[in-house]
């Protein structure tokens, strides 16, 4: 299995409106895309930062997993998310490993990318995706 970088860290706020300032005023870094992402009910803001992404992810219905998150432990990091050239092969090894996946099969997220969860029981409390880049293939 081959992870090659952290591609993003996904990071749960109650408002892209007022997150985004915070980014871009105090730290600097410029929002180049929002997405929403219908099925995973979020509205996501994405930055670069090196060969890294942050991706401000708001919850567009109260009763979607970003929204129960805050609810229960407020805003903060929400997910790590490493880069594979396979998912499919990370997906096979790790449940080959006894790692229990919230995804069997790739499915499509932001920006294009094929992603899947790993399920944080098995990963010591981390909500952990891994990517691939169609098309860096
Ligand atoms: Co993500």
């Amino acid at each position: 299995m081959e992870l090659t970088h952290i591609e993003h860290l996904g990071i749960a706020v109650k408002s892209l409106e007022e997150a985004i300032p915070y980014y871009e005023q105090m730290l600097g870094l410029k929002c180049y895309s929002i997405e929403e992402v219908k099925d995973q009910k979020v509205k996501t803001a994405f930055f670069k930062i090196g060969q890294t992404k942050l991706e401000l992810l708001e919850s567009t219905d109260p009763e979607g997993t970003i929204a129960k998150f805050i609810e229960k432990r407020g805003e903060g990091v929400h997910h790590v998310a490493f880069a594979t050239p396979s998912v499919k092969t990370c997906l096979t090894e790790l449940e080959g490993k006894g790692v229990k996946l919230i995804d069997k099969e790739p499915r499509k997220g932001a920006e294009g990318l094929n992603i899947a969860f790993l399920h944080p029981k098995s990963t010591h409390g981390v909500l952990t995706e891994i990517c691939e880049d169609p098309n860096k293939q």
